[in-house]
């Protein structure tokens, strides 16, 4: 199958939370498939050609008559960068900068999903599937057929527009519609008008052939109010053509035995390497080197969906415990600074670094006992495997992706975490207990630990349920 594959986001190029970890994942894991796929993405300013190895592509492409160039990274799955000075490649951030979003941001993705659709009549390619994601390529599906009807490239093209996260929407004053080139037939209730705005995500709601979202339980909570962001109307008209496929995660990129950031490496046959971890971790962080202590980890976006301000709430209790904790975490200001203090009040036994760091995401996932997830909440969440993979045993709120991921342990010799429902500092405190409890017993943690590392969460399964979807559709 011939599958253009458009994200916002593709790491490691640039990344700002998952959506970046599976644009980077799930093309590649369907190539190897045998299916051949193309990535299409912006290069953003940080993103430097010389570094990754990117080569220019001399055939330009046209956007509403302006000429641009591509650059490409070879592969199985060949991603090509869409340049724009203006729009993409003079700026630091992806979607804004310290904390303010773009003001042209819907200028910038309506060129980002008009660039993607230029590329197959350019450059030859046949898709029979154009995959796009998130708000930020929203726009796509409707100018497929509005804007390429005649085009031969594309003649046979279906759309699958995959949530990555409903709460984030695309939505601009009603002014952008002829700014974007739109008609204003486009701006009524049942396409793109969104309380008299612009909503990209309902774009993709209304005209996209299939939906997908991360998680069966996300597909299912987001036909209701609670976890509907206000489009759970409209999702509902579409229930049929809405699946919930789970993430898997990058095998290669988070993987005990081989990761190029630990100081040492483990696996579930062969954990002293973890305890190394630890240990290497609590002097990188400056806490007490201790191996009796246990260590709660955050790794997060810090904004209101992933349930800080309940850890924030809960340091208090937890620290009536033997534990330390470790955050790392970038966002929303309150909480970074809610962080900051605490690690400032009890230096010997919170660590914050307020940041987004790569390696240390790696060396917090390996070092670390348990790892805390209590989202509000979560379309999919990467972490929690992550944690799995890593002998970390995460303790997660039983809503979306985390509900699916994770199997509450029983007591007795079956679960792979700890799991809470209340959305409420007591209820993560009391999770985080029954793992402490747990914790002192080793045999039973060990048990514990072996059959999270033992879950299998690599992209196979999930990239033939993107594979068995696209053929519904003819491809
Ligand atoms: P979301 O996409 O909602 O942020 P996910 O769990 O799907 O949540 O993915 C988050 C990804 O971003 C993971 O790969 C995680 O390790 C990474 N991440 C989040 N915050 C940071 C940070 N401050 N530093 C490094 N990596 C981070
Ligand atoms: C979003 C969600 C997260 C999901 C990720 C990748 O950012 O918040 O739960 O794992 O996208 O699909």
């Amino acid at each position: 199958m011939e599958i253009l594959f458009v994200a916002s986001e593709v790491a490691p190029f640039s990344k700002t939370g998952g959506l970046g970890d599976v644009a980077g994942a799930l093309p590649r894991a369907l190539a190897a498939r045998g299916h051949a796929v193309s990535v299409v993405t912006p290069r953003y300013g940080a993103i430097d050609p010389a570094r990754h190895g990117l080569k220019p592509l001399h055939r330009a492409i046209r956007v509403r008559g302006e000429a641009t160039t591509l650059w490409v990274k070879p592969g199985r799955a060949p991603i090509y960068f869409v340049e724009h000075e203006r729009l993409f490649g003079g700026r630091a951030g992806l979607y804004g900068e310290r904390g303010a979003d773009y003001p042209d941001n819907a200028e910038r993705f309506a060129y980002l999903a008009r660039a993607a659709l230029a590329i197959p009549a350019a450059l030859r390619l046949r898709p029979r599937i154009v995959h796009v994601n998130d708000w930020q390529t929203g726009l796509l599906p409707y100018l497929l057929r509005h804007e390429h009807g005649h085009d031969p490239a594309l003649a046979h093209a279906r759309t699958v527009f995959t949530i990555h996260n409903l709460a984030y929407q695309g939505v601009f004053p009603k002014a952008a519609v002829p700014v974007l080139g739109l008609p204003w037939d486009v701006f009524r209730y049942e396409a793109m008008e969104f309380w008299d705005r612009l909503s990209f995500m309902k774009a993709a709601l209304t005209f996209a052939d299939a939906l997908t979202t991360v998680s069966p339980t996300y597909a299912r909570e987001i036909l209701g109010p609670e976890f509907g962001a206000g489009l759970d109307a409209v999702l509902r008209h579409r229930t049929k053509d809405l699946t919930g496929i789970l993430n898997g995660i990058d095998t290669a990129e988070w993987d005990p035995t081989t990761d190029r950031y630990l100081p040492a490496h483990f696996s579930a046959e062969a954990l002293a390497g973890k305890a190394a971890c630890k240990a290497a971790l609590q002097r990188e962080l400056g806490l007490p080197v201790r191996a009796d202590v246990t260590l709660l980890a955050l790794v997060s976006r810090l904004a209101d969906q992933k349930g800080v301000d309940l850890v924030a709430a809960a340091f208090p209790a937890l620290l009536e415990h033997d534990v330390q904790v470790a955050l790392l975490g970038s966002g929303d200001r309150r909480y970074e600074e809610a962080f900051a203090r605490a690690a400032r009040e009890r230096p010997d036994r919170i660590a914050a670094r307020i940041g987004f760091d790569e390696g240390l995401a790696h060396r917090i996932e390996a070092g670390a006992d348990v790892f805390l997830m209590p989202s509000r909440f979560e379309p999919c969440g990467l972490n929690q495997m992550y944690s799995l993979r890593y002998g970390t045993v995460p303790v997660v709120r039983a809503v979306g992706g985390l509900e699916d991921t994770v199997q509450d342990y029983d007591g007795w010799n079956a679960g792979t975490g700890f799991k809470f429902e209340e959305y409420s500092p007591q209820a993560l405190v009391l999770a985080v207990r029954r793992a402490l409890d747990v914790c002192r017993d080793r045999r039973a943690w060990a048990g514990l630990v072996r059959r999270g590392m033992a879950e299998d969460n690599s992209w196979e399964r999930s990239a033939g349920r993107y594979e068995a979807l696209y053929r519904t559709l003819g491809a």
